[in-house]
């Protein structure tokens, strides 16, 4: 295990209690804040980042190379680290269309390199070719996989379930369940093997925001065998993909106003590309009762406001005003 890391993400992230939802579905629902790490960082990433940044320093990395897609929330939060270490940063993101807003504006401004490829083209090949390329300049470039969903940054979240542990003792409350989304699988891996080392008896419960719950499940287990070949066991991975709707970063006009609903009850407003699918699919199995021998519920916000496309926003101010 990595003892070292940087300190730059605001934590320990509050937990919040949702008083109307908890009410309206019979559950303690909390929400973990970890929207709050941080502005130009905000979100999961920086909890990754700060293991993987460390690990470009303790190695003497000069260039960071990493990727995602155009509205890559990683892909952000790494610019602004190297940004902020003067570290070197590509970005290969994956894109047909390549509107100037959000991540991609922030990207930009914080100085990386953007390298855009289709989206019928390998991330992995075009990082591998920048990767020798920057070596023949005389750079030392490091490769962050997507997500920095790796044997490194998972680290970020089990340290953030330890952070749990010791809030649930502050707050005299026991979660029976942790629940987050998963895109890249690294956030889950850490909370995963947080609750395996500390043997707790919270279920890991994790929603898929694109692909199947098996793909997800085997780069879980590949990312925890990288750091401890010693388990064999994986049974307690539990994945749901049914929430995935349209795919990737594809929102339906039913989980628009979802998360409309949501914002105007509790005053917290869920992504429409990770949290939002994974909320709604939390809040729908609390109704289907597949949540029935649990009370208290923790939900984590891993961020990502910044997926509020232009064309989301037009899309939810029509679904407002079609409800006034
Ligand atoms: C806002 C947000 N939430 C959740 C996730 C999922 O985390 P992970 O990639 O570690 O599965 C991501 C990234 O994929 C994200 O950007």
């Amino acid at each position: 295990m990595l003892q070292r890391k940087l300190n730059i993400a605001n934590l320990d992230t509050p937990i919040q209690k949702l008083d109307q939802l908890s009410n309206a579905v019979g559950k303690h629902i909390y929400v973990k804040r970890d929207d709050y790490t941080g502005t130009e960082i905000s979100g999961n990433k920086v909890r990754k980042l700060e293991y993987t940044i460390q690990y470009v320093f303790d190695n003497h990395y000069d260039t960071v190379i990493t990727t995602g897609a155009i509205t890559s929330n990683h892909a952000r939060a790494t610019a602004a680290l190297c940004a902020k270490y003067n570290l070197d940063c590509h970005l290969v993101l994956r894109g047909d269309d390549a509107i100037f807003e959000g991540n991609l504006f922030l990207d930009t401004m914080l100085g990386a390199k953007i390298h855009q490829i289709d989206s019928q083209s390998s991330r992995e090949d075009t990082m591998l070719e920048l990767h020798s390329q920057l070596k023949s300049e005389g750079k030392q470039p490091l490769i962050i996989p997507v997500g920095a969903s790796d044997w490194i940054g998972t680290h970020g979240y089990i340290n953030a379930y330890e952070e749990i542990l010791k809030q649930e003792q502050t707050m005299q409350v026991h979660f029976d369940s942790i629940n987050v989304a998963v895109g890249s699988g690294g956030t889950y891996a850490g909370l995963w093997y947080g609750n395996y080392l500390n043997k707790d008896h919270s279920k890991v419960i994790g929603y898929a925001v694109d692909q199947s719950a098996t793909v997800f499940s085997d780069k879980v287990q590949e990312i925890i065998h990288d750091l401890d070949k010693s388990i064999t066991t994986f049974d307690s991975i539990t994945i749901n993909d049914n929430y995935v709707g349209l795919g990737y970063g594809q929102a339906t006009d039913d989980e628009l106003a979802f998360y409309i609903e949501i914002a105007q009850q509790e005053g917290i407003i869920f992504d429409p590309t990770y949290t939002g699918k994974a909320f709604r699919g939390l809040i729908s199995e609390i109704k289907q009762g597949n949540y029935d021998d649990q009370e208290n519920i923790l939900f984590i916000h891993t961020g990502g406001l910044q997926g509020y496309t232009e064309e989301t926003r037009r899309r939810i101010q029509q679904i407002i005003a079609a409800q006034e």
